[in-house]
């Protein structure tokens, strides 16, 4: 039967790989790269290198494809569930004219696979057609995980729980009464709207590679440091990736 190997290979830093990641690197025999966009350059060009860097040997193939832009006409969830039904659509089709029976195929999927990533989700809707194709996952470092470890910091307050989610969701008021708060995905700066005076903020942007930026301290008195920051490094380069832990509100 087809596989589908689903590789998590860290969020920047090639060092990041784990070694079973690099065991699975060398049984793939199709690489599936993804075309996104702005920031599709460098990524695409780290995800070259880290093949370069591990494979054994170049008996392997790359298999570019087009990930289509998600459209929100009929609601958020509506959109997501739409994008994905396309997305197995085209992967399913990617499958079938790239991999003979026996054959591995690999996404290098940005951090860990488990975290606001799609790729699983979408395999599984494959599978669910009843088109018939294996897949195994090899986790990864997170952007959350290299977050932490470059500040030096517990990601949790002693016996506390941590709540990882999206800039929107915080942006809705999802806030602080966990005690630590990890936001992903926030093309919004919603940190700025957070008013809570005794915060802390550790920030991060580029993590793990040549560009990173690292902020932290008394949320009140680095947004503003941090909003100019961020603004001026998109600009620079065109595209961002930021993650900031939020703790503190819960004495
Ligand atoms: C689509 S999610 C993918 C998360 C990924 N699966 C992970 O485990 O880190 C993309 C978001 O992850 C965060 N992120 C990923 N890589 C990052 C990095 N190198 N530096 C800072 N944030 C990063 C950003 O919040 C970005 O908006």
């Amino acid at each position: 039967m087809r596989k589908i190997l689903i590789i998590g290979i860290g969020a920047g830093d090639p060092d990041y790989l784990t070694v079973q990641a690099i065991k699975a690197l060398n049984q793939a025999d199709v690489f599936f790269m993804p075309d996104k966009g702005a920031e599709k350059t460098e990524l695409r060009q780290l995800r070259l290198e880290i093949l370069e860097r591990f494979v054994e040997g170049s008996g392997y193939r790359v298999v570019d494809f087009e990930v289509p832009r998600r459209r929100s006409n009929n609601g958020y969830l509506a959109g997501v569930d739409e994008w994905h039904g396309q997305l197995a659509t085209r992967y399913e089709r990617l499958f079938a004219e790239n991999l003979s029976d026996q054959e591995c195929g690999a996404f290098l999927v940005w951090g860990d696979p488990a975290l606001y990533d799609s790729t699983l989700r979408i395999i599984e809707r494959v599978r669910s057609t009843g088109f018939a194709v294996d897949c195994e996952v090899i986790p990864g470092i997170s952007a959350v995980q290299a977050l932490a470890a470059r500040h030096r910091v517990a990601l949790n307050g002693i016996g506390e729980p941590v709540l990882i989610t999206t800039g929107r969701r915080l942006a809705e008021g999802t806030l602080l009464d966990s005690g630590s708060v990890v936001v992903m995905l926030d093309g919004e700066q919603a940190f700025t709207r957070v008013e809570t005076p005794e915060v802390e903020i550790y920030w991060g942007a580029y993590l793990g590679t040549d560009d990173e930026i690292l902020i932290s301290g008394r949320l009140s008195e680095v947004k503003e440091e941090i909003a100019r920051v961020r603004s001026r490094a998109r600009e620079d380069k065109g595209w961002i990736m930021d993650t900031y832990l939020l703790q503190g509100a819960k004495k």
